[in-house]
């Protein structure tokens, strides 16, 4: 079965409730990637000297925001297309950054997670099994294109 209706609301809905709290948000989300995997933090230019997760930092937010928001947009095109669209240089931009950051495949699971737990957080009583899935496959699918794009360009 594709991405249904009811799927694309619920990550609407949750991402309408983060994007009103980004700077908690985005600290949360980077601090379960570190509980996660700490070793991913050398690859961040704003963690790799610092001992805390900076508070308020514009590249972290950015982030965050991008994977929040780029999740959601996925979640609305495989509803609408089926398929997750990004323009031939938005993949190339992606591609490109990630592969010279040094970002291998295991790291978007680590992400995914990271993903996950932000959500389930952030709506509390109104989070679902199934707004987790709906997350998760739009996550899945976006980050798929990522990394098929990372190994065109390796
Ligand atoms: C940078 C998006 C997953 C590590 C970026 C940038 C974007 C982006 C748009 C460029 C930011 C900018 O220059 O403004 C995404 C999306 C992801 C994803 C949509 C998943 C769907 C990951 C994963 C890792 C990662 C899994 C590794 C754990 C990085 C790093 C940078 C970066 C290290 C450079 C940030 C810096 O140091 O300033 N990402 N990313 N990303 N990404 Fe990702």
């Amino acid at each position: 079965m594709g991405f249904t209706e009811k799927q694309e609301a619920l990550v609407k809905e949750s991402w309408e409730v983060m994007k009103q709290n980004i700077p908690e948000f985005s600290l949360r989300f980077f601090s379960l990637i570190l509980e996660i995997a700490p070793a991913a933090k050398p690859m961040f230019s704003f963690l790799k000297d610092t001992d805390e997760i900076p508070q308020n930092n514009p590249k972290l937010k950015a982030h965050a925001i991008k994977v929040f928001k780029m999740t959601c947009e996925s979640a609305i095109q495989l509803r609408e297309k089926g398929e997750v669209v990004l323009s031939e240089s938005t993949l190339q931009w992606l591609g490109s950054v990630h592969l010279q950051k040094g970002v291998i495949d295991p790291h978007f699971q680590v992400v995914k997670e990271a993903l996950l737990r932000t959500v389930k957080e952030a709506m509390g009583e109104k989070w679902s099994e199934e707004m987790n899935g709906a997350w998760g496959e739009a996550y899945d699918q976006l980050a798929n294109a990522i990394k098929d794009e990372m190994k065109a360009e390796a």
